[in-house]
């Protein structure tokens, strides 16, 4: 990766990578884009341009000017969010994406998209998913990511493209917050037990879901995609998680640094019935093995930088 491109750069991910690749592959080589423009880091500390990752005129114009030779697709809705505006998710989930693959054929770039948990569904195996499983999403999400992880292989075979991805679970940061996902209780619980000592949540008691905390999912995938081409067997997309959790598991963490923090429930059917359909704990062991995946942070080691980082802010 030597120039790269990226969409969603102010997103719940993008936020954070922006400055992190801005700061190993320098500034100017990071052209950060987005649909939005704010004052934020990410606008004003780099190259940064306006875009609509459904205008694929545009980001061939853009990729093409800067002449970059990777491309970081970020540009989605998360799950909730698609499961309320299924047809929208589908325009930008999967136009965006197939725009974002057209401009790494005609540049010849690396190329990277997430993938999720989501693209698992009831008839996965709940725990220890395996990286290659049965993949029978019910939400439009999940139905996106499936199409998305094929997609970015087709491109693969068929056209050369050096396509790469993981499937993210639940990514929880101090920086930006997540949007519409249904693992954004994670997230929020740690800002509510900062800023009222209690949470409400929507998921319920006993759901467990996997997370990873965000400086090791940045890290993730840039090892991914500096990883040796040979050693890959597999590549849309990677299972990867540092730990699966339920909302109890948090509180009691929580706890052990605010005492007096305390969990309700109020359960929402539409998000826990997403996370009833994605699994419990997925197995990792592909990532391992073929490029090397770790996780620094455990939920006690997350838990205590997000409460300190948190409290700062
Ligand atoms: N965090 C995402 C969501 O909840 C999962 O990929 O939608």
């Amino acid at each position: 990766m030597k120039k790269i491109l990226l969409t969603g750069a102010l997103g719940q991910i993008g936020s954070e990578f922006t400055l992190k690749l801005r700061e190993i592959y320098g500034t100017d080589n990071v052209v950060a884009t987005d649909i939005r423009e704010t004052e934020s880091e990410v606008v004003t500390g780099g190259p940064f341009e306006k875009l609509d990752v459904t205008d694929g005129d545009k980001m061939m114009d853009i990729a093409k000017r800067h002449n970059v030779d990777t491309v970081i697709h970020l540009a989605a809705l998360l799950s909730a969010t698609a499961e309320a505006k299924p047809l929208l998710a589908w325009n930008i989930n999967m136009g965006g994406l197939v725009n974002a693959l057209e401009t790494a054929k005609e540049l010849d770039c690396k190329f990277f998209t997430p993938s999720s948990i989501g693209a698992f569904g009831p008839l996965t195996p709940k725990n220890e998913t395996p990286q290659d499983t049965i993949m029978r999403p019910t939400t439009m999400y999940g139905v996106n990511k499936v199409s998305g992880e094929l997609l970015a292989d087709y491109y693969h075979q068929k056209s050369g493209v050096d396509t790469r991805g993981v499937r993210f679970p639940g990514l929880i940061s101090y920086v930006a917050p997540p949007g519409g996902g249904t693992t954004d209780y994670a997230v929020e619980i740690y800002y509510e037990a900062i800023k009222n000592g209690k949470y409400t949540s929507y998921i319920g008691e006993g759901t467990y879901m996997d997370m990873m905390y965000m400086p090791d999912a940045l890290n993730a995938v840039i090892d991914l995609m500096e990883a040796d081409p040979a050693k890959l067997k597999h590549r849309n997309a990677f299972n990867v998680t540092a730990m699966s959790i339920a909302p109890e598991d948090v509180a009691k963490e929580i706890q052990k640094h605010i005492p007096s923090f305390t969990l309700d429930y109020n359960v929402d059917p539409v998000r826990q019935g997403i996370a009833e359909s994605w699994p419990n704990a997925i197995d990792a062991s592909a990532a391992k093995e073929e490029w090397g995946f770790k996780a620094e942070y455990d939920l006690a080691k997350m838990t205590a930088d997000m409460l300190e980082k948190l409290k700062e802010k």
